[in-house]
């Protein structure tokens, strides 16, 4: 079941890859003295980079990490619609729901969806490959109902695009 926010707030602060620290280290040294905690948004997309997903314990060590209040970092991660805050499928399709997809038709669509892998938004599939998300404008309004997955943009949708996707993407999980 899909959380909204974080419910652990105690949970241990992780550790992450060395790599990812490097690149983290680098990040914060980019901002002025006093200012790092500007860092936040790009930690986050590292942590998920790495992770798959944002959990508590890796919002406290980033937390830690800036000498800030972990309630900071929450409260970025769960603005934005972009972080993970559970384990996703391999495939997180994020279908914006927004007024001009919603006029043509994203209710129909996220349905559809959600009837097509037998979950609901919020869920992911049994098997671990679909992850379905609602988000906010996407800034493709003019190609309307869209959906984007792994930075990748859908647009135009209909029943037999989704269906099109879907089975490009099953497909492309087998290699
Ligand atoms: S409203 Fe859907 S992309 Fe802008």
């Amino acid at each position: 079941m899909k959380a909204d926010h974080p419910q652990a707030v105690n949970e241990a602060p992780i550790d992450f890859s060395a790599a990812t620290m490097a690149e983290m280290n680098r990040v914060i040294g980019l901002f002025p003295e006093g200012k790092e905690k500007s860092a936040i948004l790009s930690m986050l997309h590292l942590v998920q980079d790495e992770l798959g997903w944002v959990s508590v314990g890796a919002m406290n060590r980033v937390a830690q990490i800036l000498n800030i209040e972990a309630i900071e970092v929450y409260e970025v991660a769960t603005f934005y619609t972009m972080f993970h805050l559970n384990p996703v499928g391999k495939n997180v399709l994020e279908v914006c729901r927004t007024g001009p997809c919603q006029l043509v038709g994203s209710d129909d669509l996220i349905a559809y969806i959600e009837e097509k892998l037998e979950i609901k938004v919020g869920q992911t599939t049994i098997d671990g490959l679909f992850t379905l998300k609602t988000v906010e404008c996407l800034g493709a309004c003019g190609y309307a109902p869209m959906l984007m997955c792994k930075y990748q943009f859908y647009e135009r949708l209909t029943k037999e695009k989704v269906n099109e996707m879907l089975d490009a993407m099953r497909e492309a999980s087998k290699s």
